[in-house]
């Protein structure tokens, strides 16, 4: 155990109302950055969006891979749980997990090879996983109750 951790100080002080901090964004101003954080992207690299139903979860998906050089159409992949693209970089791997029933079902995906792989790897409803999550980048969207055309951000 380092001196620091044996200190009984918190490791990092935060605001206490750090978790309440999050971005509003119109969808124009959602893809906007998406698409920046797409460029900014280098892989090996595991991001999880998270968030109900038209949380907007595809469309910031499709966003990223724009932004990383993904110039195929992406869809949601609702149904094949996983789509592989190609990119001017890496490949691009864009996983639903919606329609898995446990994690048990991941070994039918090719799950063990994606999260290793030189890639970027963008997971809906990562929830699914339960505890075979690589480490990731959390993003969170939610439905903004002041605004129905705007959603609420949150990363990291
Ligand atoms: N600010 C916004 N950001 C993202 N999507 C928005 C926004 N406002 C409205 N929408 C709409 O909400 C829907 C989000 O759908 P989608 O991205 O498929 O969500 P999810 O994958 O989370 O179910 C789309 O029809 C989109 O056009
Ligand atoms: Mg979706």
């Amino acid at each position: 155990m380092s001196a620091h951790e044996s200190s009984g100080e918190p490791a990092a002080p935060l605001p206490p109302r750090v978790e309440a901090g999050h971005l509003s964004l119109d969808r124009a101003s959602l893809v906007a950055w998406g698409e920046a954080f797409g460029r900014a992207a280098r892989a090996p690299l595991v991001v999880t969006l998270t968030g109900e139903l038209g949380a907007g979860k595809t469309t910031l998906a499709q966003a990223i891979c724009r932004g990383y050089g993904v110039r195929d159409e992406v869809t949601s992949p609702t149904y094949s749980i996983v789509q592989e693209y190609e990119s001017d970089r890496t490949p691009v791997y864009h996983l639903d997990l919606y329609r898995l029933r446990g994690p048990e079902e991941l070994a039918n995906i090719g799950w063990d090879d994606v999260i290793v792989a030189d890639a970027l790897v963008l997971i809906e409803w990562p929830e699914r996983a339960g505890a075979y999550l690589p480490p990731h980048v959390p993003i969170r969207l939610a439905h903004d109750p002041a605004h129905a055309d705007h959603r609420l951000l949150l990363a990291g």
